[in-house]
């Protein structure tokens, strides 16, 4: 062999040794890498109250769940990560397919807390918080009796209407991937070729500015994730409260299948190296306590059958939710991606 081979190997041994010896550092289980795409006060909150209670130190890991994906992969077996925490069932699908993810511990505590739908069939992750993508309609401009279902909004009445984000967008994914599971491919297709005719411009900004486009007058109705709309009825920003003010709640399909889910979810790493204090940590994300928090400070829907909705939440009463099985969402997800693509949905 000659020297610089030699060295090389000298070098790799080196870095790999000192790779594990950091990755060992962490394994004591009074540590917690999370990696999370969530951005919330509500969580930061909860982190802090994790732990106080239990002792474990809760390192945050802050990025958009398919970076922290991508980094799990390059990192490997030598990933910090404990858990994935992801803003949809998508991405925690993904994240499952490529091999990143373990079964959780306490199936059982789970199950019998937790809707069916809204646990992995594998229990590699589970849902923490639901939102139901709701329709959000001018007050003034638009007679609620009018409105039904999502299908419904791509009639005639509705042109030069609507407002909605980007097909990039993973809410919108999902309830196209809803659509896709509940109608078949063809009609999904001609349902988002109908939003684009009706659209009342090009998609563009977030949950928030679709519903201030509606009181601004530029379109009549948005689709929206319930808790923007909570956060708005809170709001410290003037603008924002005097826009939610002239907008109402719609939850279309009631007659039917029901309004469409989108959850956030929480996985175990595949390489966790404090797996216990991950299982523990999942438990109490999903406890009524941590579950309250959500609900509270986020106007998320609790996943936790034993915990209230906030006032907020409760004050547009209650509905009709589409159970379809998130591993569904995350299998349609491409399909949903293609297909808007194919209509035109920007
Ligand atoms: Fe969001």
């Amino acid at each position: 062999m000659n020297k610089l081979p030699l060295l090389l190997l000298i070098v790799l041994i080196s870095f790999s040794c000192k790779e594990n010896s950091e990755k060992k550092e962490t394994a004591n289980n009074k540590e917690l890498n999370v990696y999370t795409h969530r951005h919330y006060d509500s969580d930061k909150a909860l982190f802090e109250l994790f732990e106080k209670q239990s002792g474990i130190k809760v390192n945050v890991i802050n990025s958009k769940a398919d970076e922290l994906i991508q980094k799990m992969v390059l990192e490997g077996e030598q990933s910090p990560a404990d858990v994935l925490i992801t803003v949809d069932a998508g991405r925690l699908h993904m994240a499952k397919a490529k091999g990143l993810l373990q079964p959780v511990a306490n199936k059982e505590t789970i199950d019998s807390l937790v809707a069916p739908n809204l646990i992995d069939k594998d229990y590699h992750w589970v849902a923490l918080t639901k939102r139901a993508r709701v329709l959000v309609y001018a007050k003034d401009r638009v007679d609620p009796e009018s409105l039904s279902t999502y299908e419904d909004l791509i009639l005639p009445k509705w042109n030069d209407k609507l407002l909605f984000r980007s097909s990039s967008n993973i809410y919108n994914q999902s309830l196209m991937a809803s659509i896709v599971a509940n109608d078949g491919e063809d009609a999904a297709k001609k349902w988002a070729q109908g939003m684009v005719k009706n659209q009342a411009r090009k998609p563009k900004g977030n949950d928030r500015d679709q519903v201030k486009a509606v009181a601004a007058g530029e379109g009549d109705i948005a689709i929206v994730n319930t808790y923007y709309i909570g956060k708005m009825l809170n709001s410290n920003d003037q603008s924002e409260l005097e826009a939610v003010d002239k907008v109402a709640v719609y939850f279309p399909n009631q007659n039917d299948r029901g309004t469409h889910i989108n959850v956030s979810g929480i996985g175990v790493a595949k390489h966790s190296p404090n797996a216990e204090a991950a299982n523990q940590f999942i438990d109490f994300l999903l406890s009524e306590e941590a579950q309250s928090v959500f609900a509270l400070s986020n106007y998320e829907y609790p996943v936790n059958t034993n915990v209230e909705n906030s006032d907020v939440l409760k004050a547009w009463g209650d509905f009709k939710e589409d159970d379809l099985h998130l591993n569904l969402l995350g299998e349609l997800n491409k399909k949903a991606v293609i297909l808007f693509d194919e209509a035109g949905w920007k």
